[in-house]
């Protein structure tokens, strides 16, 4: 794929200095991990307020361990792509990117990525209900594969991930800050259904950010997209990085 800027968005590339960059579960798709609302997507196949929301982990926090353990299973097998890769070269055209992510897979840090907002936490560690303790978890799992492993301080580990319905990390008053003075904001892989984290498109929008969305359908924010790519990130993101190598004069 190749992709040539032209016009006002050439313009704003070549002149960008805050760039941020929001992605979804649709990054991680080509790494073979399944997104939430896709016709096969985990959300057709599991019922959300059942797995990823306080109330059923108080209720059933057995099959909610278990849940994320096989999530989590899926994840320590799988790999950063070309998608990911991309971002990594990004960053080093644009010093200042803040990447902020709504997944739980760590791919991003896995390819290289630095800094990385975790909007929604990740699924490779596991933390106490109750005190500040947190561990990977792989060995929580090893431990206790069928239940939330106690805490020493007498809790119990459960994901450490943000549920429906909690509050989201601190992580999401930085994204917050970085939208609102964004030139620049790459939206890839996410249906912009979840808030607060879709609603950040949008802030960076009104600040007056140019904004690119990358993702084979369309959204409830493609129409404030300056530029869409429909197609997949492990193919757009790459050709994208290379246009804006041609905007800014490659690094180095
Ligand atoms: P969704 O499953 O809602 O959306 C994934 C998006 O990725 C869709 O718009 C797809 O069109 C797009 N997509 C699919 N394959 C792609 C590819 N190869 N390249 C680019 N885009 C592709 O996932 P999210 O928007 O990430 O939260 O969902 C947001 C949140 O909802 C998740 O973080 C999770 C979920 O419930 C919690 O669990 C709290």
């Amino acid at each position: 794929m190749e992709i040539e800027l032209t016009g006002e968005v050439a313009e704003r590339v070549a002149g960008a200095e805050r760039v941020v960059v929001l992605t979804g579960a649709g990054i991680s798709a080509e790494s073979g991990l399944s997104t939430f609302r896709a016709q096969e997507g985990l959300w057709s196949r599991f019922r959300p307020e059942e797995m990823a929301t306080p109330e059923a982990f108080a209720a059933d926090p057995e099959t909610v361990w278990q849940w994320y353990g096989w999530r989590f299973g899926q994840v320590a097998g799988a790999e950063p792509n070309a998608g990911h890769r991309a971002l990594v070269r990004f960053a080093a055209l644009f010093p200042s990117l803040v990447l902020m992510t709504q997944n739980v897979d760590e791919l991003h840090q896995q390819a290289g990525s630095e800094g990385v907002l975790e909007l929604h936490g990740t699924v490779m560690r596991a933390r106490c209900t109750r005190c500040d303790y947190s561990e990977p978890m792989a060995g929580a799992l090893e431990r206790s594969p069928g239940a939330p492993p106690p805490c020493a301080c007498g809790g119990r580990l459960r994901p450490a991930v943000v549920w429906f319905g909690e509050p989201l990390p601190p992580a999401l008053g930085e994204a917050a800050a970085a939208a609102g003075e964004a030139d620049l904001f790459v939206s890839v892989g996410t249906s912009a259904r979840v808030f607060p984290a879709a609603g950040l498109i949008e802030v960076a929008y009104r600040a007056g950010a140019c904004v690119i969305e990358v993702n084979p359908e369309a959204t409830a924010f493609s129409g404030l997209a300056h530029l869409r790519l429909a197609a997949p990130a492990g193919e757009a993101l790459p050709a994208l990085v290379d246009a804006f190598e041609c905007c800014r004069g490659a690094p180095g």
